[in-house]
């Protein structure tokens, strides 16, 4: 798999920074190939809005003939993007988002040309903010979401730490596991779509349960991404969110595998449910 890592904070040595140093360790341990860049080193100029790129067929294509042509070399050479960001006034910053803009030329919606270019790459969000998760970085998050869904990338989640203690907030034992956790998450999420292929609709939502142990576990794995880590569900809870990821109507009998092949916790009156931590090693899973 090949991972690049956009990296959009002005601070080079920053949170941001910091954060993505285990992750692209563990990408690497696990047998990735990545690619780190810092936004703010290629001069990269908001778009323009002239469309001249919507004519262009078959290649990006901008008319500002700046850093962000070696970007898209590696967006294209990647299957997964991860857009690492601090949140700045609840989105990213100025030059991740002229980067978000001129993704234009990456898609031919408006012009006489046609096509994406990167249709069906990966797509991920390592972030650091200074609010709580939801209010600091859920705007930004629901905006790459809408990307992705009109762009047909396959969004893959999100990892964000609080800056609660500026550097030191990214250093802790906590923080520092978590990134690895999202990467190997990351990886196992390609590889569980790779195998799952067939049986997922055109929203990604399974469409049948498969019987063999393997492919039964990729699909467990698939959903079990689905469950934002460090929050407790209830069943009716945990139930709307494995609903949206299936069509054969059966919450129950996915909880229950989640549960039983140690992908969730729950507490011992069986009320609340929680992603486990560690999520279950694959291999020891036999995948
Ligand atoms: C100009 C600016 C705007 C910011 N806006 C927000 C914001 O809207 N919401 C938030 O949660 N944090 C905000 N922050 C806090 C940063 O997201 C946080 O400190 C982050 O970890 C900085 O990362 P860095 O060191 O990689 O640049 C802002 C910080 C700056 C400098």
């Amino acid at each position: 798999m090949k991972v690049l890592i956009l990296m959009g904070s002005p601070r080079h040595g920053g949170n941001t920074a910091e954060l993505c140093k285990p992750f692209r360790e563990e990408l690497e341990r696990l047998g990735a190939e990545t690619r780190y860049m810092t936004l703010s080193d290629k001069n990269i100029h908001p778009c323009l809005g002239c469309y001249a790129c919507q004519d262009v067929e078959g290649t990006y294509s901008c008319v500002q003939h700046d850093g962000m042509y070696e970007v898209v070399d590696s967006v294209l050479w990647a299957d997964c993007v991860v857009l690492a960001t601090p949140v700045y006034t609840w989105y990213c910053t100025a030059p991740m988002k002229a980067v978000l803009d001129r993704h234009y030329g990456l898609n031919k919606f408006y012009g006489s040309a046609r096509g994406s270019l990167w249709k069906g790459k990966y797509v991920a969000i390592l972030t650091t903010h200074g609010y709580d998760r939801e209010y600091g970085a859920g705007p930004f998050e629901t905006g790459v979401r809408r990307l992705c869904e009109h762009s047909s990338l396959n969004y893959l989640g999100m990892y964000s730490v609080r800056d609660e203690d500026d550097l030191a907030s990214f250093q802790t034992a906590e923080a520092r596991e978590g990134a690895k956790l999202f990467a190997r998450r990351l990886l196992e999420a390609m590889e569980a779509r790779t195998q799952l292929r067939g049986l997922l609709d055109s929203e990604g939502r399974l469409t049948g349960f498969p019987a063999k142990r393997k492919k039964k576990l990729y699909a467990l794995l698939y959903l079990a991404e689905k469950i934002e880590p460090g929050h407790d569900y209830s069943e009716r809870e945990l139930g709307e969110i494995l609903k949206a990821w299936h069509t054969f109507d059966d919450p129950a009998t996915l909880r229950r595998d989640l549960f039983d092949h140690f992908f969730l916790d729950r507490d011992p009156q069986g009320r609340i449910y929680r992603l486990a931590y560690p999520q279950p090693d694959p291999q020891k899973l036999g995948i």
